[in-house]
């Protein structure tokens, strides 16, 4: 069952109208309980969430068959509380949404919000889940876009798919993320590079001439591949950093949450490991939560942590 401080936090964030909250602990409470064999439970807890999301959300968007293979459906379920970012970036994160909210004001004064943003930054930093946070905060379905296969599966036709798809962003209000934007920026070997520069113009021109009501995000962790030209085309270029020692503490409460006791020293491990990316916080931290929930202990403990840290730490140094 449920532990008294969860079901004092899902009470706290009812009487407080924190949605996210709730939503967060309640899916908490799920996981803790299909850790326990209570799978049943577990399901019934997930499938409550579900219903709601299929319901508000993924409806909204039909991809037709023919662009299945470039265009995917997401769905939006990261909270605005569960993302550690440096504090400009947050503000900057917050004013695409405010602009977005407050739309219409802007509109009568002949102003756009600002809903062409790039993200750049180093792998596991939280681009792509920016791009989730927004879409679920602003309650907008969320499109993922394949360049990859646009520019493959399409090649000789890849700027018509590209016209396709900005067309199908015209009449469908939503998030689209482009992800590894960098695919068409630089020069790769066994590509047709003519083909890819072609196609390079009509993403910039599309981007362009876009008007619509949606929100396109395109994230990169190669900024330097990028062609200049493409960052004019943005409303917003935010560049994502690794977390400092105040963003790994953070990450760390967030991801312990109600495994986490006073006794644990965060400030200890947060400054042993100051090049370490926010996923790979996360990571470690669930991995600390996992080998306690199997030790059958509530919570993590120092030493605990502190291994799962290394371990982790180990792990990145082997891929460098
Ligand atoms: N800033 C962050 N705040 C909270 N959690 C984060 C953050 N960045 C990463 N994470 C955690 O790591 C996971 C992976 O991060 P994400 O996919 O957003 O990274 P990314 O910057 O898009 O990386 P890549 O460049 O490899 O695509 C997230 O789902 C989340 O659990
Ligand atoms: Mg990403």
């Amino acid at each position: 069952m449920a532990t008294a401080e969860q079901i004092m936090s899902l009470i706290r964030s009812h009487t407080r109208d924190d949605r996210e909250h709730f939503y967060t602990v309640a899916l908490q409470i799920a996981s803790t309980e299909a850790r326990k064999g209570h799978q049943a439970f577990a399901n019934d807890i997930r499938k409550a969430f579900k219903t709601v999301e299929r319901e508000t959300k993924s409806k909204q968007v039909l991809i037709p068959d023919d662009m299945q293979d470039v265009l995917a459906l997401r769905t939006p379920d990261r909270f605005r509380n569960q993302l550690v970012l440096a504090e400009a970036n947050q503000k900057r994160v917050e004013r695409i949404m405010h602009e977005y909210v407050q739309q219409e004001v802007l509109r009568q004064h002949g102003l756009s919000n600002r809903r062409k943003i790039l993200l750049a930054g180093p792998p596991g930093t939280g681009k792509t889940m920016t791009a989730n946070v927004l879409a679920n905060t602003l309650h907008l379905p969320m499109v993922a876009v394949h360049l990859d296969m646009i520019l493959s599966r399409y090649m000789g036709e890849s700027s018509a798919k590209l016209h396709q798809v900005f067309e199908f962003i015209a009449k469908n209000r939503a998030l689209y993320l482009f992800d590894e934007f960098d695919t068409l920026g630089g020069e790769r070997g066994g590509n047709d590079i003519g083909e890819m520069r072609r196609v390079l113009n009509t993403l910039l021109l599309c981007i362009e001439q876009d008007k619509s009501e949606s929100i396109l995000v395109a994230a990169t962790n190669k900024p330097n591949m990028l062609d200049r030209a493409i960052f004019r085309r943005f409303d917003d270029c935010i560049e994502f950093s690794l977390p400092d020692r105040n963003g790994i503490s953070q990450l760390i409460r967030n991801s312990l949450s109600t495994f986490l006791t006073e006794d644990i020293s965060i400030d200890s491990i947060a400054k042993n490991y100051e090049n370490i990316s926010c996923a790979d916080v996360v990571s470690a931290c669930h991995d600390a939560v996992k080998i306690a929930l199997l030790e059958g202990k509530a919570q993590v403990t120092q030493l605990i942590l502190e291994q799962s840290f290394a371990e982790r730490s180990a792990a990145i140094k082997l891929q460098e």
